[in-house]
């Protein structure tokens, strides 16, 4: 299985934080978080590519510019990293609007000119695209699979929902079919994903799941020291308060429905110092 990226969340210390559980829930590679590649910028200042985790890491980039994508990719490419991955999946529409993220399902010639630099910049086989089924109708990505075809991608993974659906309502499996049928390269299939890994006909070459892992940790019994780990490596990472609490109450979010947490995320959501944070996890 591969970590799913998911911004502000499964952030580099998060992985390095919670490595083991990572491991032995059976994920073998991890995406990052969107890193923008912009003209002149250098990706290696970016806290996710500071290295030192055991997980293979994909670093992931959103950009509607060839050469700036270029650009980021020889820098990551000289630093070590083997692969890299393109978002084409973002939904929120300040960036979709911009032709960025889900937005390159609309721009074609942009998308073949970003798949191109990639596989080039990385070499065949090291270049991977992270999309959805669409940006208004489930048919927009199948619609698009020759030109996707042309190029000799890693893999191509696709959230089984449209950008308008943004992350709720059911996943489309039957039109996720249709793309893993019409695809050369493999195919690794998200959206609400059962950690067990489901069996998919026909078969994909890999599963990416992002939240039901982030669920999974809350309903360990060891939730809380698990959570007591992630606040001492923040805390260590960020300085002050408030950063501190924005990231830890960001992943306390997605265990607030369970029952272990559902009385203490009202309090967690109202913490407004480390030490009331503290207070508010406690058993
Ligand atoms: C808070 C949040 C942040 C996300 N950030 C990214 C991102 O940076 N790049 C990306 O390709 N997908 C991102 N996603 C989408 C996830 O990678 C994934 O496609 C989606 O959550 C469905 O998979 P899941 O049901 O296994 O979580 C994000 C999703 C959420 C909820």
């Amino acid at each position: 299985m591969i970590l799913a990226p998911l911004r502000g969340v499964t952030i580099r210390c998060f992985r390095l934080t919670f490595a083991r559980e990572i491991a032995s829930a059976g994920f073998t590679e991890a995406v990052t978080p969107f890193i923008t590649a912009t003209p002149g910028f250098d990706p290696l200042r970016d806290r996710e590519l500071r290295g030192g985790e055991r997980i293979m890491t994909t670093p992931q980039f959103i950009s509607k510019d060839p050469s700036a994508l270029r650009e980021c990719l020889e820098r990551i490419k000289g630093a070590g990293y083997q692969t890299a991955d393109l978002n084409a999946g973002c939904p929120f529409p300040m960036v979709r609007n911009k032709g960025r993220g889900s937005g390159l399902l609309k721009t074609p010639e942009t998308l073949r000119r970003l798949l191109s630099v990639g596989c080039e910049t990385m070499g065949p086989g090291r270049f991977s695209l992270k999309t959805r089924l669409g940006v208004d109708t489930p048919g927009e990505l199948l619609a698009l699979m020759p030109l996707i075809n042309e190029f000799p991608l890693r893999f191509l993974a696709v959230h089984a929902r449209t950008a308008r659906q943004m992350y709720e309502g059911d996943c489309d499996l039957a039109a996720f079919r249709n793309v893993a049928a019409a695809s050369k390269v493999p195919v690794v299939y998200n959206g609400d994903a059962p950690l067990s890994g489901a069996a998919f006909e026909p078969p994909v070459a890999d599963v990416m799941v992002g939240r039901p892992f982030v669920r999974s940790l809350g309903l360990r019994d060891d939730s809380t020291a698990l959570l007591g780990r992630y606040i001492a490596a923040t805390s260590e990472e960020l300085s002050g308060d408030r950063p501190v609490l924005g990231r830890i109450k960001e992943l306390v979010s997605y265990w607030k429905d369970l029952p272990p947490w559902r009385r203490r995320w009202s309090l967690v959501k109202l913490a407004r110092s480390i030490e009331e944070l503290q207070l508010a996890i406690r058993d």
